[in-house]
C-alpha cells in the first residue's frame, strides 16, 4: 500500500524559499564539496581536459537537459496561485468537494493562462484563444478545470482537433504561419464560426490575464449522492471586467515586450497592500436532464452557447490568486491540468470533444513530464495511496517498504486499506437521448443553425465599436489570403452570419459575399 504526502515537497515553494544545504557549501549534483562553480579539471595548466571531472560533466550534462518538451498546445503561458471558496450552498446540485464542505470553504488552487498556437517564447498579446486552467487541490483530490476565455471551442468532433492544430501552427514547408492555410481549415469547418467572431473580435488580443473571463465551454454533470444529476457549464466573471487591447495595440506590444501579460500578472499579484488580488466570481448554469432534451441544440455541442437569460448564472464561488510562483519551472511548467482530474459528485458529459480529452490530457503529461508526473509536487499535493510502483522518476522513496506499504492487494502484510465507493451508479446518470445536429461517420453536419447565436453575438452582444474592429480585423486577415477559392469561401461564411456582415468585409476584400448555405 503506497502512502506519501508530497504536501510536505510542495511546502517550500508555496511558504518559504527552498533551502540549499545546510552551511551553503557548494557541491555539485552529488553532494561533493567543490572549491567553485568555475572549477575544472585539465593535464598540466594549458592542457585539454579530464575524463575525471564529474564537476564540469554533471554540469555540463545537466544544462544539456535542461529543456522538457513545451506543450504542443498553449506552450506559453504564465500563472499564479491562490484559492477557491465556496460562497453558495449547491448540495442541491452536486454532492462534490468543496461544495459538500459548506459555504466558507476553501482550497488552494493554482492557475495557468496561456495562448495557443505560438511556442513558448511567442508574444502574448499575438491573436488567439487564452487557456484558463485551474487546478483545485480538493480534499477528494485534484479537480482540474480546464477552461479557456472563450464560451465556445472551434469544433465539436475530437478527430478534427490534431488537423485543426496543423492549420493555426507553422507551416511544414517554410515554418512560419500561414493564414491561408488557417483560412483554408475554417471555411470548411464552419462550426467554428461563433469562435472566430470572437478570435477576430479585440477579445481575441486581452490586454491582462485578471482582465478575462473563462468558461468551461463542455457541459458536465454534477451529480447528487442519490444520483439525480444536473448538466452544467462553469463561467468565470472577472471582478474588474475584461480589457483587450486593439489589432494596432496588441502588434506594438507582441514588438515591445512579448512578455506584457507574463509581466502583468505578476504585477497585479504585487498589490498586496491594497488587498485587491485578481479576483474571479464562479457561478453555473444548469439544466435539468429534461431541459437538456428540450434544448434547441445539442446540450453537448460546445461550439453553442446557454443564453443567460434562459439559464441564468448562479453565484457558488470566487476565485482570488495572491501568490507569484517562485520558481516558474517547478510551480507553473511542471504544472499538467487533465479534464479527467474530476472529483466524485462530478462528471464528464457525452461531449465527445470532452471524452476525447480526457484521454489526451494524460497522455500528454507522460510524455511531457513522464509516468509519475502526478508525483511531481505541483501536481498532487494531497494523499495518494494506491499500488502504483517504480517507473521514470519515481520520487517518493518508491512507495516505502513492505510490510506497511505492499504493493499487492489483498496482502498479508499491508496496514488495513479502506474503500469508498461512489453512492451513484454510472449507467444511472446516462443521457436521455438529446435532439442535435445529424451526423456522418460520427461527425457533425453544419446547418444554419450554427450561424444562429454568431448572428446574436454580431447583432445583439457586440457594440458597434466591436462590430467595425471585428470587420476590419477579418480584413486584415484575409487580405493575407493568397488563394482566391479560399477568400472566396471564408467570406461566405460570414454571410451565413449576416449579410451585412458579408458585405462589410466583402467591400474590405473585394468580393462579393454569398451564403451558399441558403437557398
Ligand atoms: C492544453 C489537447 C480542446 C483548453 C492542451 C494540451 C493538449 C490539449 C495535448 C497540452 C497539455 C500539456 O502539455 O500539459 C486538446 C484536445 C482537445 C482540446 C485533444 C480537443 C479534442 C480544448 C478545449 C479547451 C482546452 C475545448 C477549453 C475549453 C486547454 C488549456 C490548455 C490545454 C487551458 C493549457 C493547460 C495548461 O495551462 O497547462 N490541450 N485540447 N482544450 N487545453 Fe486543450
Amino acid at each position: 500500500m503506497v502512502k506519501f504526502s508530497p504536501l510536505l515537497q510542495l511546502l517550500p515553494f508555496l511558504l518559504a524559499p527552498a533551502t540549499l544545504a545546510a552551511d551553503n557549501v557548494y557541491t555539485d549534483g552529488a553532494g561533493h564539496p567543490v572549491a567553485s562553480p568555475y572549477d575544472y579539471q585539465r593535464a598540466g595548466t594549458r592542457g585539454p581536459l579530464l575524463l575525471q571531472d564529474f564537476h564540469l560533466i554533471d554540469l555540463l550534462s545537466h544544462f544539456d537537459r535542461e529543456r522538457i518538451p513545451e506543450r504542443v498546445v498553449h506552450a506559453k503561458g504564465s500563472g499564479a496561485h491562490g484559492y477557491f471558496e465556496v460562497t453558495r450552498d449547491i448540495t442541491n446540485i452536486t454532492m462534490a468537494a468543496p461544495f459538500s464542505e459548506g459555504v466558507g470553504t476553501q482550497v488552494p488552487l493554482s492557475m495557468r493562462f496561456s495562448t495557443v498556437a505560438g511556442e513558448s517564447g511567442s508574444p502574448d498579446t499575438n491573436r488567439d484563444p487564452r487557456g484558463f486552467a485551474i487546478k483545485l487541490r480538493t480534499s477528494q483530490g485534484i479537480w482540474d478545470w480546464v477552461f479557456n476565455n472563450t464560451p465556445v471551442f472551434f469544433l465539436r468532433d475530437p478527430t478534427k482537433f490534431p488537423l485543426f492544430i496543423h492549420s493555426q501552427k507553422r507551416d511544414p514547408q517554410t515554418n512560419l504561419r500561414n493564414p491561408t492555410i488557417q483560412w483554408d481549415y475554417w471555411s470548411q469547418n464552419q462550426e467554428a464560426i461563433y469562435q472566430i467572431m470572437i478570435l477576430f473580435s479585440n477579445r481575441g488580443t486581452p490586454k491582462s490575464w485578471a482582465q478575462m473571463h473563462g468558461w468551461s465551454g463542455h457541459t458536465y454533470k454534477w451529480v447528487k449522492a442519490d444520483g439525480t444529476w444536473h448538466y452544467v457549464q462553469v463561467k468565470l466573471t472577472s471582478q474588474e471586467g475584461i480589457a483587450n487591447f486593439n489589432a494596432t495595440e496588441a502588434k506594438a506590444t507582441a514588438a515591445e515586450n512579448p512578455d506584457h501579460n507574463t509581466q502583468d500578472l505578476r504585477r497585479a499579484m504585487d498589490r498586496i497592500e491594497a488587498g485587491n488580488f485578481p479576483t474571479w466570481t464562479v457561478s453555473i448554469q444548469t439544466m435539468t436532464p429534461e431541459q437538456g432534451q428540450k434544448f434547441k441544440y445539442d446540450v453537448n455541442d460546445l461550439t453553442k452557447v446557454w443564453p443567460e437569460d434562459e439559464y441564468p448564472l448562479l453565484e457558488i464561488g470566487k476565485i482570488v490568486l495572491n501568490k507569484n510562483p517562485e520558481n516558474w519551472f517547478a510551480e507553473i511548467e511542471q504544472l499538467a491540468f487533465s479534464p479527467s482530474n474530476m472529483v466524485p459528485g462530478a462528471e464528464p458529459s457525452n461531449d465527445p470533444v470532452l471524452q476525447a480529452r480526457l484521454f489526451s490530457y494524460p497522455d500528454t503529461a507522460r510524455h511531457r513530464l513522464g509516468p509519475n508526473h502526478l508525483e511531481i509536487p505541483i501536481n498532487c499535493p494531497v494523499a495518494v495511496h494506491n499500488f502504483q510502483r517504480a517507473g521514470w522518476m519515481r520520487i517518493d522513496g518508491g512507495a516505502g517498504t513492505l510490510p506497511a506499504n505492499a504493493a499487492n492487494y489483498p496482502s498479508s502484510f499491508s496496514a488495513p486499506v479502506s474503500f469508498v465507493k461512489r453512492p451513484y451508479n454510472l449507467s444511472a446518470i446516462a443521457d436521455p437521448v438529446t435532439p442535435g445536429p445529424a451526423t456522418t461517420q460520427g461527425t457533425y453536419e453544419l446547418s444554419l443553425l450554427d450561424f444562429e447565436q454568431p448572428n446574436t453575438l454580431y447583432n445583439s452582444e457586440f457594440t458597434e465599436e466591436e462590430r467595425q474592429s471585428l470587420v476590419s480585423n477579418i480584413i486584415g486577415a484575409l487580405n493575407s489570403v493568397t488563394i482566391q477559392d479560399i477568400k472566396q469561401r471564408s467570406l461566405n461564411m460570414f454571410a451565413c452570419v449576416d449579410d451585412k456582415l458579408g458585405a462589410a468585409i466583402g467591400a474590405g476584400v473585394g468580393l462579393t459575399a454569398k451564403c451558399t448555405l441558403k437557398p
